[in-house]
């Protein structure tokens, strides 16, 4: 029995989520995979309520209890500031050492890419971002702040484990999911040393996956790439910054947030699953969200669980929905929440 911790969260999340949770246990089902879902309560109503988001000891709690964590979106306006998203999001990606963030994108219609003459399956990347060091640990500070002779550091940090973790990630996740191909993405020629320590593990770690070709690039070359030859990439890893922009590019390609799921992985612990999108503010409480980046989430989760089968008849359901025209408002479509999860749901085989 795979447990599952669900964090539905603020805003749409607690919209998103039911439809995602029911298609998740109804393609479970299909595939005799018993899972059991527990609700948390964690976010911005009980901050409100009680001076904190999630409990003290919540990490624990997950690691303990549970197989992995599906969440929806966190950060809600009554709240100002960040602190509800610190507390949830950052404590659980640092508590649970969520190393790799993953970003799959494929192309389920047509009409969905700006791109001119790319069919349904003709773009699929999956990004694997690392999530815990490079630019975003924060480290650095003002010089002479508020003078005109100010100065501000940011620094970089890439650990050798944090560096070859990562990259051993998504050659392992090559593997086990059948893809070719992994680009790693830097800036060698320009950054001596954040470069030198990428490159050089790089070509330690691809040496242990001979069946799965290798190559570095320049990131900006890959950016550019991208958009002219999406099919020329498969898996792409990348440091914690260049992965932020590199997967919205690629998220881009295929119909943004509506669509785009993510994992934030510990390839020996708990992991989290988690749409890309928040918790949109602007049309929270209307029923109109498009639960298909949740439910999507949910078929990435079923994967990592142990259960493709049921992660393979989720995609291919929103696949069917989507070309029938069953789509949310942001889409194109005119479908509410509810009805856009009952049309996968309907799909699923
Ligand atoms: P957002 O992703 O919530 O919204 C951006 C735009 O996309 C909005 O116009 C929204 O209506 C639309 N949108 C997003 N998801 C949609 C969906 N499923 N269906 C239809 N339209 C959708 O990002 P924003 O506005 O920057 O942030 C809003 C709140 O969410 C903030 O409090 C932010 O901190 C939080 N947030 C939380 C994240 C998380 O929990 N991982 C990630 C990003 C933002
Ligand atoms: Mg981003």
């Amino acid at each position: 029995m795979a447990r599952i911790a669900v964090i539905r969260g603020d805003g749409i999340g607690g919209e998103v989520m039911p439809e995602a949770e029911e298609t998740l246990v109804a393609a479970a089902g299909a595939a005799s995979f018993p899972v059991e879902l527990e609700q948390l309560d964690w976010g911005s109503d009980r901050y409100l309520r009680e001076g904190r988001a999630m409990p003290e000891d919540g990490c624990r709690l997950l690691r303990e209890r549970f197989d992995a964590v599906f969440q929806g979106a966190i950060g809600d306006p009554r709240v100002p500031g960040s602190a509800v998203q610190e507390e949830v999001l950052l404590g659980i990606r640092f508590g649970l050492d969520l190393y790799a963030n993953i970003r799959p994108s494929r192309l389920y219609h047509e009409d969905l890419t700006p791109l001119k003459g790319m069919r349904a399956g003709e773009i699929d990347h999956v990004v694997f971002r690392e999530n815990t060091e490079g630019l975003f640990v924060n480290v650095g500070g003002f010089f002479k702040r508020g003078t005109p002779d100010e100065v501000a550091f940011q620094e970089e940090i890439h650990t050798r484990k944090g560096v070859e973790r990562v990259l051993r990630a998504a050659f392992l996740y090559a593997g086990r999911h059948g893809r070719r191909k992994v680009t790693m993405a830097d800036k060698a020629s320009g950054l001596r040393y954040a470069g030198g320590i990428w490159r050089r593990i790089f070509d330690e770690v691809r040496g242990e996956f001979p069946a799965i070709e290798g190559e570095a690039k320049h990131i900006d070359a890959v950016a550019m790439e991208l958009i002219q030859h999406p099919g020329r990439f498969d898996v792409l890893v990348t440091n914690n910054m260049f992965g932020d922009i590199l997967s919205d590019i690629t998220s881009g390609l295929v119909g943004g947030l509506g669509l785009a799921p993510s994992a934030n992985i510990n390839m020996e612990g708990v992991s989290l699953f988690e749409p890309v999108h928040g918790t949109a503010p602007d049309i929270a409480g209307r029923g109109i969200a498009n639960p298909m980046a949740a439910i999507l989430t949910g078929a990435l989760l079923l994967d990592h669980l142990g259960c493709p089968q049921g992660g393979a008849a989720v995609r291919r359901a929103v696949e069917e929905a989507l070309a029938a025209g069953e789509r949310t408002r942001d889409l194109g479509g005119r479908l509410s929440t509810r009805q856009c999860g009952e049309a996968v749901r309907r799909r699923l085989r």
